[in-house]
């Protein structure tokens, strides 16, 4: 993967380029403030809190990219850490492309991360890496579910859905970001997607999945949740709010 005169690289890719229509109507949704902070910022330092991590590319809303960059050239990062920023796509794999794009060479390990998971600690983006570092080629940080799914036949009207299967709980796993991945392997899947046209992934693992690479999940965390919809944001708050709390302790 890294040849052996250095460490492997690690850039982080963070799409915020979405305008959060589940979160209601506002500004696009990774520049909502959470206490006061744009959701953004959390991501940016979420990610450069990595030792590892040594340049973060922000895709932004194409509208707003003149504003992230005067948001984030204000931003104290550690030395270690450069940041770039690029105007997003309309689809999340777009903008995930144009980010892979901006990345320089030398980087040979990639983290996607969703600028609406703001809270991820620190030692969830590191075991992503380190499943990297060990030889995997896409690492995706996932939990067990508390409910239930049921697969259904989606009925239009938002009348009664007939039920097709229940798969064992057991065996779902809820998937998170930072994803880590080989960076040729995701290029590769970016690529391939392209040209076979599809351009709506949620998801960059899926898309290497597709390609026949193989996936392994690690722990995530719960505090590593997509904020989504507009009860997210109070979760969110709170989750600030009990560390603020305790860091005073
Ligand atoms: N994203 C992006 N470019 C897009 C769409 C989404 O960079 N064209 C990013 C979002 O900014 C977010 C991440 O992908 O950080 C996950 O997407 P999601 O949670 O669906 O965010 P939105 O698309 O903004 O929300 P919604 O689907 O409710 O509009
Ligand atoms: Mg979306």
């Amino acid at each position: 993967m890294s040849d052996v005169s250095h460490p492997p690289r690690t850039a982080a890719v963070i799409p915020a380029a979405g305008r959060g229509v589940r979160l209601g109507p506002g500004a696009p949704k990774a520049l909502r403030t959470l206490n006061g902070t744009p959701m953004l910022v959390h991501a940016v330092r979420a990610m450069a809190a990595s030792r590892a991590v040594t340049l973060v590319v922000v895709v932004a809303p194409a509208d707003e990219t003149q504003g992230v960059k005067a948001l984030l050239a204000d931003l104290a990062l550690p030395d270690r850490t450069d940041i770039a920023v690029v105007p997003g796509g309309d689809t999340r794999q777009e903008s995930v492309r144009l980010g892979l794009e901006a990345i320089p060479e030398g980087i040979d390990i990639v983290l996607v991360h969703d600028a609406a998971r703001p809270l991820v600690p620190v030692d969830t983006v590191d075991s992503v890496i380190e499943a990297v570092r060990d030889g995997a080629v896409a690492v995706v940080p996932a939990l067990p579910l508390a409910d239930t799914v049921k697969e259904v036949e989606p009925a239009p009207s938002g009348g009664p859905e007939p039920v097709v299967a229940t798969p064992e709980r057991a065996r779902l796993r809820a998937v998170q970001t930072p994803q880590g991945f080989d960076r040729a392997t995701l290029v590769n899947a970016h690529a391939t997607m392209a040209v076979a046209g599809g351009d709506g992934a949620t998801d960059c693992a899926g898309m290497v999945e597709r390609l026949g690479a193989p996936v392994v999940v690690v722990p995530g965390h719960e505090e590593a949740f997509k904020v989504t919809r507009p009860l997210d944001l109070v979760l969110a708050e709170a989750v600030l709010a009990r560390r603020r709390a305790n860091d005073g302790f």
